[in-house]
């Protein structure tokens, strides 16, 4: 297989805008490429011309490529601190003003973090009074958040966070064991709206008190990051707050000045400034 140049990029994202109208042109270079190149061995196919052709013609290839082009990584109570500190501090500072609040989990992949943000909110007894608003770009890996179906596996790891998040059960206690898979406890997301929304073409849909959106904008340059904080700020109450992930940072973005740094370590923030 040659070497994937930037031209065959910018092939290949004018196929998936024209065809689909997706727009990939300020995801970070060097992940995408490794995506698509991962695409082509994966579906056997002889050339970036080939994958073009696919693109073009195949609607379902589509969706699935969709799917892999997107990195789905993630899992429950991953940075445990980093939910200590919602639990502790961030949501008692939003209850002080508020007796009802929402969230929107931006990039929510297959689930895992919005079901931590679930039992989290069940154990401070308050998961009743939260709207949860769950979203992506990709609907193969919402249908699978939405089952809240996973490996047994993954729920060991699942597990060893959840402990050093020091809730105040355990995890076991939120699922049931079937066929090897473990199965949400339903009445978990009974308040969650998982809906398909893409970050790059998205309007505001609504305001939120916290918006969770991490590990998702460092797969994007800094032009999309702007525009992205952009629409979070835009969709954000006055004194919301804002978490992103362990490796991004706020602070270089164009309306930085709008938002306080509320916790560095876990990158949490505060928007001041409407
Ligand atoms: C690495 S996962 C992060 C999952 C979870 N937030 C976490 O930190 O564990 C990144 C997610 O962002 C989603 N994503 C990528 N581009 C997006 C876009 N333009 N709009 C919405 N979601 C997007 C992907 O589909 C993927 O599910």
């Amino acid at each position: 297989m040659q070497e994937i140049e930037i031209a065959d990029l910018r092939k290949i994202t004018e196929i998936i805008q024209s065809s689909h109208d997706y727009d990939f042109t300020n995801y970070a270079m060097s992940s995408f490429k490794r995506r698509i190149q991962r695409v082509i061995e994966l579906y056997k196919l002889s050339s970036v011309d080939a994958l073009v052709k696919r693109l073009e013609a195949d609607q379902n290839f589509f969706k699935e490529f969709l799917s892999e082009i997107t990195v789905n990584v993630t899992e429950m109570f991953r940075d445990p601190t980093f939910w200590r500190e919602l639990r502790d501090d961030i949501i008692p500072n939003i209850l002080l003003n508020n007796d009802t609040f929402s969230i929107w989990h931006a990039g929510c992949s297959s689930g895992e973090e919005v079901f931590s943000i679930a039992i989290l909110l069940k154990e401070m007894g308050i998961l009743d009074r939260v709207k949860i608003v769950a979203t992506d770009i990709d609907h193969v890996i919402l249908y699978r958040a939405r089952q809240g179906m996973y490996s047994m596996k993954n729920m060991e790891l699942n597990g060893k966070n959840y402990i050093q998040f020091q809730g105040k059960s355990s995890l076991t206690d939120y699922y049931r064991e079937e066929g090897g898979k473990a199965i949400m406890n339903k009445d978990l997301v009974e308040n969650v709206e998982f809906r398909e929304h893409n970050l790059v073409i998205g309007d505001p849909f609504s305001k939120f008190d916290l918006v969770l959106c991490r590990n998702v904008m460092i797969y994007f340059n800094q032009t999309l990051q702007n525009q992205v904080l952009k629409l979070f700020h835009a969709s954000m109450h006055k004194y919301a707050y804002l978490a992103i992930g362990a490796k991004e940072s706020l602070i270089w973005c164009e309306i930085a000045n709008k938002f306080i740094v509320v916790n560095n370590e876990e990158k949490i923030y505060k928007k001041i400034k409407d």
